[in-house]
């Protein structure tokens, strides 16, 4: 039904913009920080270089989540059922969460938000516009896929972050468990395995994403 898919896509773009405004969705998912109740990180404090970089690194992972809302935006509008559309939209609240965590532990670092966060959201809407209008079976694979490279991106952060910030740690390891759990439910719901070409086309575009948000 149209007016559902307005419904639904307007939900979202309320959604998408509050992440570049850093504005929270009161009725989105909130599940308390895994930062919570965890020790301070040790070492040197804020200002130091190694908190610079957790910082940023957290900044990047705020950008791929603004990037994640504007997909999911994206997707919604151009689903072929309302049983995609409303998946789309399920992931988005939870995805919510990240957005938050991400940003606490940046704040903790002193690290504002990057400055590129509207051309994230205004790129990523279009392609996933692009992808929901190949239809539902390959939008479902282009989450399955965007979820596995995220996975692999944040194992790259945990390699970076040290023990002796247990709260930054934290968030990175729930993070991975959340988006592998959206992979499956994407596989499960008959997600298609993407082509070559387009898997390295999204890798280029996160790695773009990642160098930007780090400095800029
Ligand atoms: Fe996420
Ligand atoms: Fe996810």
């Amino acid at each position: 039904m149209p007016s559902l898919f307005l419904e639904t896509a307007i939900r979202h773009f309320d959604r998408a913009l509050r992440t570049v405004a850093g504005v929270p969705d009161e009725q989105a998912e909130s599940r308390p920080s895994p930062a919570l109740d965890l020790p301070a990180p040790g070492g040197p404090g804020p200002g130091s270089g190694q908190a610079r970089h957790i910082g940023r690194l957290m900044r990047v992972n705020y950008a791929g989540e603004v990037a994640a809302q504007g997909l999911y935006l994206g997707q919604s509008l151009t689903a072929r059922t309302s049983e995609v559309a409303d998946k789309m939209d399920q992931a988005a609240r939870e995805e919510q969460d990240h957005l938050n965590w991400c940003s606490e532990r940046m704040a903790a670092s002193g690290v504002p938000a990057s400055r590129l966060n509207p051309l994230w959201l205004a790129g990523s809407v279009t392609m996933g516009a692009v992808a929901g209008l190949a239809g539902d079976r390959w939008s479902l694979g282009f989450v399955a896929e965007t979820e596995r490279q995220v996975m692999r991106h944040l194992q790259g952060h945990l390699e970076q972050v040290p023990d002796n910030d247990p709260r930054s740690r934290a968030v990175l390891e729930q993070m991975y468990l959340d988006e592998r759990h959206h992979a499956e439910w994407a596989e499960e719901g008959g997600g298609r395995r993407l082509p070559f070409p387009v898997r390295t086309g999204m890798r280029l575009t996160s790695k773009f994403l990642t160098v930007g948000s780090y400095w800029i």
